[in-house]
């Protein structure tokens, strides 16, 4: 397996690969693409040279995910606050998610790859839906790695739909006053139910905020931030995350190994 991976892997790729824990890997990795205006920016381009340029990150980083066997990994490509920009940019950035999901479709299923999406796809432009709708038939039946899109996505918005849709299905079951409310019963009505939460979330580009983007799923996420811009970012900007991601320790709100033996009540003595 180890070696099988290696061989799909570039030189600089197999160097952090090979320094993993190929038993550790993060389950789920959940990336916000940020910078791609301010890369355009510095080579004085518009910013939309910048969202096309981040393409070809997209690519690289997906590949390079399947290849190592990571179960799935989640794009924030386009969020509910996006709509806050120029008319121009957002034709854009429609268009160039079609030409993407076209193009994209047969390298996805040479990589055993299976599209999702997340966010309220109704509200986008019809023919962008079709594509999409297109795309998600065409990779269907792949059983390796998950990429779930994040289109028109807010996590507010996620929660807000969650709840809506618990009343629905208990009003539908008997009444609301079946209404069953826990942890479980939310997440099971997210849009990623189909998802285990993510252990890592990559935001580039250095910004330290979540931008509305999964919200209740990221609650034990590790974060990581690099200054890297979206369109820089490759296949082994990823392994680099992980293997950072590889020497956190996860507490969960408990104890380390070695601390569970102090003994509280001898300090107080
Ligand atoms: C991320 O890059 C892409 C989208 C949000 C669609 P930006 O367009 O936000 O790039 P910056 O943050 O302006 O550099
Ligand atoms: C977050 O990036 C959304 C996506 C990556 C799609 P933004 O650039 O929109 O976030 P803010 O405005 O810096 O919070
Ligand atoms: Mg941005």
């Amino acid at each position: 397996m180890q070696h099988k991976v290696l061989a799909g892997l570039d030189r600089k790729e197999a160097e952090v690969y090979r320094q993993l824990d190929p038993g550790r890997l993060p389950k789920h990795i959940a990336i916000i693409m940020d910078g791609n205006g301010r890369w355009a920016k510095r080579r004085h381009m518009p910013r939309v040279a910048g969202h096309r340029a981040g393409v070809a990150a997209v690519r690289s980083t997906v590949e390079t995910a399947a290849r190592i066997g990571i179960h799935a990994i989640t794009l924030y490509a386009f969020s509910e606050e996006n709509w806050k920009r120029p008319q121009s940019e957002i034709d854009f950035l429609m268009r160039l998610l079609s030409r993407y999901l076209k193009a994209e479709v047969p390298t996805l299923n040479k990589n055993n790859i299976r599209l999702e999406y997340i966010g309220r796809q109704h509200e986008l432009p019809e023919d962008v839906q079709d594509r999409m709708e297109w795309a998600r038939a065409s990779t269907a039946h792949n059983t390796g790695t998950v990429l779930t899109l994040a289109l028109n996505y807010s996590a507010r918005s996620e929660l807000v739909d969650a709840f809506r849709s618990m009343v629905n299905a208990a009003s539908q079951n008997g009444g609301v006053e079946h209404l069953r409310i826990d942890e479980e019963t939310v997440a099971n009505h997210l849009y990623t139910r189909h998802l285990p939460d993510p252990d890592l979330v990559v935001r580039t580009s250095g910004e330290m905020r979540l931008s509305n983007f999964l919200l209740w799923q990221l609650a034990y996420a590790e974060i990581y931030v690099t200054s890297t811009l979206w369109p820089d970012f490759r296949g082994f900007h990823l392994l680099e995350a992980i293997a950072q991601y590889q020497k956190r320790e996860r507490r969960y709100g408990g104890l380390n190994h070695g601390d569970a033996h102090a003994e509280p009540a001898k300090v107080l003595k």
